[in-house]
């Protein structure tokens, strides 16, 4: 059976630009979050707190928050991968912040220049002084299918990983398919290995064309969260062959097929994403928004 509601967990701001090769305007990347709310996203990843020289994209993260008008109802999530990370996170304001680790140990090295035992000793003061501060915390866990350098990952793996920063304290777990190799079998075996799926959200990269089966597949296992970057943008500067997350508007198109309710306006989306496009001086790779922008 499917879920009556998705919650969409927009990831197109942060996931998407960081992955773009240009640096783009803080006052585009205003005008694409207020869109994306125009259009009825209530989550929007909007950037991370990140080490600069890491990921410049999105350098200008404080910048961004304070020309942010936040839009009743709509949260704003942040990437915080360390302490350094949640100070200037709460310099700037945020309610939600995300730490993200990793399920190997290849990824989490060129990743969090950490083991993969050792990032936990940077998230645990991380999350616990978030979570004194009121925030609310989601872990990822990257690399839960595959990873470029190490193949197949195994599900005790990630279930370990995922399950400790549950126990951090993050209210949710986004197990994400970095490098979109997922299909949904795997999907299935993985969401099993869980003690409690209402805890859980689904991350997937579209590389393999995948993404949107591998979502079906959560979906009937009882998963009501998915993350999705509006027009497909994104990937992942740390990991090769990382493309585009899954599209929004793909995920949209089927929801509203099936009758499951999102809150999002699609032609307003495709129109954001349209845009976004034009600034980014490439088409978008969603099909839904190729389709319906002819
Ligand atoms: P490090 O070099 O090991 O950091 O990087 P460090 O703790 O050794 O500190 C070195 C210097 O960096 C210090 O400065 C710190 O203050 C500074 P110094 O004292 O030498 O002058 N520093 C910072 N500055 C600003 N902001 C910070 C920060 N932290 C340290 N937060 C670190 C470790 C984690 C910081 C680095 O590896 C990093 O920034 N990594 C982030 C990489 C990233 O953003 N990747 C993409 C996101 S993950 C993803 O996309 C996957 C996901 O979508 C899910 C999926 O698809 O699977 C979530
Ligand atoms: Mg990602």
């Amino acid at each position: 059976s499917l879920p009556s509601a998705v919650k969409i967990w927009e990831v197109g701001a942060r996931d998407g630009l960081q992955n773009e090769s240009v640096v783009v305007p803080v006052a585009v990347k205003l005008e694409f979050l207020s869109r994306l709310a125009d259009a009825g996203l209530s989550v929007l990843e909007a950037t991370s707190f990140v080490h600069p020289k890491w990921v410049p994209q999105l350098a200008d993260a404080a910048e961004l928050l304070a020309g942010l008008s936040r839009r009743d109802g709509v949260v704003y999530p942040v990437l915080v991968p360390n302490e350094r990370g949640l100070d200037r996170a709460l310099e700037a304001g945020v309610t939600h912040i995300a730490i993200f680790a990793s399920a190997t140990e290849t990824f989490a090295s060129r990743n969090l220049n950490r083991t993969l035992d050792s990032q936990f000793e940077m998230f645990a003061p991380t999350v616990s002084r978030a979570l004194a501060a009121g925030l609310d915390v989601r872990g990822y866990v990257s690399m839960c299918f595959g990873d470029p350098w190490e193949g197949r990952v195994e599900r005790a793996q990630v279930v370990a990983v995922g399950e400790r920063l549950l126990e951090m304290g993050c209210s949710q777990l986004s197990l994400g398919d970095t490098i979109g190799v997922a299909t949904p079998g795997q999907v299935e075996s993985l969401l099993e290995g869980f003690r409690d799926v209402s805890r859980l959200a689904v991350h997937f990269h579209d590389t393999y064309g995948q993404a949107l089966s591998n979502t079906l597949a959560a979906l009937r296992c009882g998963v009501t969260t998915v993350d999705s970057s509006a027009g497909g943008l994104g990937g992942c500067p740390y990991a090769e062959s990382a493309t585009g997350n899954l599209a929004t508007e793909d995920l949209v198109w089927m929801l509203d097929g099936l009758g499951v309710e999102t809150g999002v306006d699609l032609d307003k989306l495709v129109e954001t994403s349209a845009w976004m496009a034009e600034q980014l001086g490439r088409p978008s790779p969603s099909r839904v928004v190729r389709a319906l922008t002819k």
